[in-house]
């Protein structure tokens, strides 16, 4: 039988996300969105770009609250929400788009209950536990994009520096999708040689900070909305892992109980991506430098879990 994926949230993220799903022909897709015949309407243009790409995959695209074009899907992507314009920070985005997670996860839970979640919607790990909280499945198939894309952002400025193939890198980012993100210098390597061997401190600093702001570089070159492209390409490579049940390990935000001595949350962290959704939560030793760095973003996903229930 065919898989089925929906995409919630027609913009910037999910048109394109549906798009490289259809192109890849790893699923048919539902595009939803409350706009007026814009899933509709896009869902027929990447229809009609199928001979051109060569796929059959069946995409289709549907408004409102009628989720039942997204029955039985095995994987549901959530990009609905508002994206950040430049000045704000991904945190300025909570109240309004902790309401649309949580209307729009009931509606998934309703008509996909074996789905696997991947949350995309802003600021991201906050979103997860409303995600998780509001669809009442296990952990294990609730999930965040975010590691992947920061730590895409950290090859490609590995590469860069370096002049070689971004195929030939490989970087970690742990930790929750904002300001105090840990990128991991000493697991991220060219051809398995750590980079603290090929680049200068300085350099890797500099680095560091640019995959730190990676998305607000974006949104201030945009002006109009945030980073769409590479985003779409992460969360599609986790369904892509999931659909093909291909064991990857991916750096994702996932409920910790108890692994890196944080209990309850969702951070980013590397893990096993199966059929299963989360299959496994890796725990790399870090050292005290690292671990208190990953404490401190613990602390910042924290205090939006807590601002949420104030602002309930
Ligand atoms: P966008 O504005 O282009 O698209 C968002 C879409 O969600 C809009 O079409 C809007 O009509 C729709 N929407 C709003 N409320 C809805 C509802 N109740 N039901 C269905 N659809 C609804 O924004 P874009 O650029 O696609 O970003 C989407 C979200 O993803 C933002 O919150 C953004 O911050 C986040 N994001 C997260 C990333 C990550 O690394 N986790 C990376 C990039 C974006
Ligand atoms: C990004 O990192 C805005 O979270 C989004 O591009």
């Amino acid at each position: 039988m065919r898989k089925k994926v929906t995409v919630i949230g027609a913009g910037n993220v999910g048109a394109t996300a549906a798009m490289r799903l259809a192109e890849k022909e790893l699923a048919d897709v539902v595009l939803i969105d409350i706009l007026e015949g814009v899933p509709a309407g896009k869902a027929l243009d990447l229809m009609e770009a199928a001979p051109i790409e060569k796929h059959d995959a069946n995409v289709i695209g549907t408004t409102g609250d009628d989720y039942s074009p997204a029955k039985d899907s095995d994987i549901v992507i959530i990009t609905a929400g508002i994206p950040r314009k430049p000045g704000m920070s991904r945190d300025d985005l909570l109240s309004t788009n902790m309401n649309i997670m949580d209307a729009v996860t009931k509606n998934v839970a309703a008509v996909a209950p074996n789905a696997v979640l991947i949350i995309v919607s802003n600021p991201l790990d906050a979103m997860c536990h409303v995600a998780y909280n509001a669809s009442g499945f296990p952990k294990n198939r609730v999930l965040g994009m975010a590691g992947l894309l920061d730590s895409a952002r950290f090859r490609t400025f590995i590469a860069m520096e370096l002049d070689v193939s971004v195929e030939s890198t490989h970087a970690y980012v742990m930790g929750g999708h904002g300001d105090t993100m840990v990128p991991l210098p000493r697991f991220s390597t060219v051809s398995g040689i750590p980079i603290t061997q090929l680049i200068a401190p300085e350099r890797i600093d500099a680095i560091v900070e640019r995959t730190r702001n990676g998305g607000a570089e974006i949104v201030g070159l945009l002006k109009t909305g945030s980073a769409y492209y590479a985003p779409a390409s992460a969360a599609v490579e986790m369904a892509e892992t999931i659909l093909k049940d291909k064991k990857k390990i991916l750096p994702c935000s996932a409920y910790l109980s108890g692994e890196y001595g944080i209990r309850d949350l969702f951070m980013g962290v590397p893990v096993k991506l199966g059929a299963n959704g989360v299959e496994e939560i890796i725990e790399v030793e870090l050292t005290d430098d690292e671990k208190a760095a990953l404490d401190h973003s613990a602390d910042a996903v924290r205090g939006l879990v807590d601002d949420m229930k104030r602002l309930k």
